[in-house]
């Protein structure tokens, strides 16, 4: 089907006859002789092409006309009118119309005028099309909606079942799908065939199969081929070079989003590569001073001691403290700089969760937090980091007490995953939750919506999970809450 077509008119044989020769042309057609009727269906269907009989009662086909781009204003309308009123036709196109038709027809001007509002219509649709997803593009939108909202237009211009955009990983590694719409689920094989083909020719490419046909283009960054943007279309014939260009008009806009994607990407993480070798020399230098500051302080409380002035020794002991936390602070730093490696001794997760909680029980008091610990009899004893390990978990339950006004609830459960091998502990919270934007950010070392914070809490808690082979999600809801998930992978040992 290429598109849909209303026709009206009050003489059934000119109904039958057009009717007829649109159905040839592979329109679908709705026809009726009452002017009420068409423009119930109007309000109903979408249409991509009205013909309209001029001389109608009780409605002329100029006032249907005028009704009918009220409801559909970029319907394009062909008048049909019988020799010697092509004044009116005049005044049909002047209030609106896009052609007019004299009957009886000729020739095969029926079909070429038809054909003509048909392409003009499909190229208003398609500017329309490429417009919004300018503007998209221009916006400052998440690589995601970008790619997910070229995906659904690509599906409405080429009319395709199904449409997705699959992406090289960085690495090299196989093509994995970043957005896809349409009939579900895609036969994903021949898609990324389809894909990793144009990927490798630099250029659009078909496969015709017992189903239809698949049309992919690539995805071009730098002359590199970074993915393809690939359409299942339900058809026998080969797509035309109309619709391989409009694809590859598509792809290419992926293709600008992807390298917005990357650059920007590219731009935080030099920036931050090079602020935190700064901080880190300046976390080093000053470790020495504070070293220092801490037996200073020391040796003043024991004096002030001796001396029995008790006031003195508790500005002391408060000096020692700030310095403490200054001189945590920087370890923090300093280690968080340096590429660590990990020490796995035997472990049971349950008691590294139990101290990090004792940890902060005071914390957990004084907000009236409510904790829901589920721990798994099964899971096993697993090597490894401890101390690492512990650090992780920390920064995650800190960070859900942080979240949390008064009287929120902590949940913190650990469960074997026997199949996958791996042990998965969760840290949810019902505080204030996240939204995708900041999601996104919250690995990234030093990024804090926090008035004291450093940024480096997250960021700690995936470098220690990734150097255990593990993975970390974390899930959020405005409003709701946050759940992270993390999995470690373990063998199993005995006893
Ligand atoms: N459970 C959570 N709920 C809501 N927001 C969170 C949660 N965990 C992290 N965030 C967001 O991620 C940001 C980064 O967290 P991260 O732990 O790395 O740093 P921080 O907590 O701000 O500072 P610190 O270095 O003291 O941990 C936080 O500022 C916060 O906006
Ligand atoms: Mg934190």
């Amino acid at each position: 089907m290429i598109g849909r077509a209303l026709v009206v008119d009050d003489d059934r044989h000119i109904l039958e006859v057009v009717t007829f020769r649109l159905q040839s042309l592979g329109l679908e057609v709705t026809a009726t002789g009452d002017p009420s009727k068409a423009l119930q269906a109007l309000r109903k269907e979408r249409f991509d092409l009205a013909l309209f009989d001029l001389r109608m009662t009780p409605m002329d086909g100029i006032e249907l006309m005028v009704e009918a781009l009220d409801i559909i204003p970029t319907l394009p309308v062909l008048i049909m009118t019988a020799h010697g009123t092509i004044e009116n036709a005049v005044q049909a196109m002047q209030r609106g119309a896009f052609d007019y038709i004299v009957k009886p027809f000729r020739g095969d001007e029926l079909t070429t005028r038809v054909q003509r509002a048909l392409a003009d219509r499909r190229l208003a649709r398609n500017l329309e099309r490429l417009q919004a997803i300018g503007r998209l593009l221009s916006s400052t939108g998440r690589l995601e909606t970008i790619l997910e909202a070229i995906v659904q237009t690509t599906l409405e211009a080429t009319e395709a079942e199904g449409c997705a955009i699959l992406l090289a990983g960085e690495k090299g590694e196989g093509l994995r799908a970043m957005a896809s719409h349409g009939a579900t689920p895609l036969p994903s094989e021949r898609l990324h065939a389809t894909a990793a083909q144009a990927m490798a020719k630099k250029e659009s490419v078909s496969q015709e199969h017992e189903a239809g046909v698949t049309l992919a283009a690539p995805l071009m960054v730098e002359q590199e081929a970074v993915g393809a943007l690939v359409v299942e279309l339900s058809r026998r014939y080969p797509p035309s070079q109309e619709e391989r260009e409009l694809l590859q008009v598509f792809a290419s806009h992926a293709a600008v989003a992807v390298r917005n994607a990357q650059e920007l990407s590219r731009l935080r993480s030099g920036a931050l590569a090079a602020l935190g070798r700064m901080t880190a020399q300046v976390a080093h230098d000053l470790k020495n001073p504070l070293g220092g500051l801490k037996l200073y302080s020391l040796t003043l409380e024991k004096r002030l001691k001796a001396r029995r002035d008790a006031k003195g020794q508790e500005l002391a002991q408060k000096i020692a403290m700030a310095v403490d936390h200054l001189s945590d602070t920087v370890t923090e730093i300093t280690t968080f700089a340096r590429p660590r490696e990990i020490h796995p001794s035997a472990m049971k997760v349950h008691l590294l969760l139990d101290e990090c909680l004792q940890l902060v029980a005071d914390r957990i008091e004084m907000k009236q937090i409510e904790v829901a610990r589920h721990y798994d009899e099964d899971v096993p004893v697993a090597l490894v980091d401890a101390r690492e390990l512990k650090r992780a978990f920390l920064n995650l339950i800190i960070n859900g007490i942080e979240a949390m006004e008064e009287g929120g609830s902590l949940g913190v459960t650990a469960r074997w995953e026997k199949e996958a091998g791996e042990i998965e502990i969760t840290i949810a919270d019902t505080g204030k939750g996240m939204g995708a934007a900041l999601r996104e950010r919250i690995f990234e070392p030093f990024f804090t919506t926090k008035e004291n914070g450093t940024g480096l809490g997250m960021a700690i808690a995936k470098s220690v999970i990734d150097l255990h082979g593990g993975r970390i999600e974390v899930e959020s809801q405005i409003g709701r809450g946050t759940s992270v998930r993390v999995r470690l992978p373990m063998k199993e040992r005995n006893g």
